[in-house]
């Protein structure tokens, strides 16, 4: 059962240079005690990754924000998925609202990623997620299934059924408008609805919640039922911040 463990990712986005960087694991590694049921995983830049490896351990794992969907070649810019094989990270964020809007990725672009990072054996989180616009034109039920469906087409349903998903209201990124308690609920049981109904284990996938979570909401937005972690971006960059968003997980 995949949602007895819960997971706290920090999304650092473009911030940190390498002495930062350490100085934050420094930090974060010797604060964090065991708790087995929370899965700490850190996104840094891709030029940090090979460094941050060696504070991989059982609390702490790493994420890229991003990866291409080739194996090699002339690609200028990017980045493989046996290059982040090779530094242990075995995480890949996938279609982030910033990627999507910024870098034009299309569902079917998210599609490649997805597939890709599955075949490769790399844990993807799918993010997802629908706009003010959106939500205001009572589209989210079809935004969510355009992405999801899209996203998945072509993958068994085996493998879609271990990835993680994380529901990222585009208005709620970066902007300090956390969704509330009973949009995070209802639309976390849309997204589980939309599985179910397209043959996945909507019961087991973990969805996570990303939008300006902070130390201050995490306690209660961790008590909705069906929010299995957080993906936190502002609020990650303070170490204190995390650490306690982390512990009221
Ligand atoms: P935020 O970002 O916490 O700063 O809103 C979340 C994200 O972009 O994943």
């Amino acid at each position: 059962m995949q949602r007895k463990i819960k997971y706290c990712v920090a999304n650092w986005k473009m911030n940190f240079n390498s002495t930062q960087s350490k100085e934050y694991l420094d930090s974060i590694r010797s604060k964090i005690f065991k708790r087995n049921n929370i899965k700490i995983i850190i996104a840094s830049s891709f030029i940090d990754i090979a460094m941050n490896s060696k504070y991989l351990s059982n609390n702490i794992s790493f994420a890229a924000q991003n990866v291409f969907y080739k194996s090699q070649g002339a690609y200028t810019g990017e980045i493989s998925c046996n290059m982040l094989k090779e530094v242990n990270c075995n995480w890949v964020i996938i279609g982030h609202s910033e990627r999507r809007a910024i870098f034009h990725e299309s569902n079917e672009i998210i599609n490649k990623k997805l597939t890709k990072v599955i075949n490769e054996k790399l844990s993807p989180i799918l993010c997802i997620g629908e706009t003010e616009e959106e939500r205001n034109q009572n589209k989210t039920l079809e935004i969510l299934t355009s992405q999801l469906l899209t996203a998945f087409n072509g993958i068994s349903y085996d493998k879609i059924n271990n990835i993680k998903l994380a529901y990222e209201p585009v208005w709620a990124i970066g902007t300090g408008n956390t969704a509330n308690f009973d949009i995070i609920d209802d639309t976390h049981k849309i997204i589980r609805n939309i599985l179910l109904k397209n043959g996945y284990n909507g019961y087991d996938i973990p969805i996570l919640y990303g939008g300006s979570v902070n130390e201050k909401n995490a306690k209660e937005l961790a008590e909705i039922k069906n929010v299995d972690g957080f993906l936190i971006g502002g609020a990650s960059l303070e170490v204190e911040k995390f650490y306690s968003i982390y512990n009221n997980l």
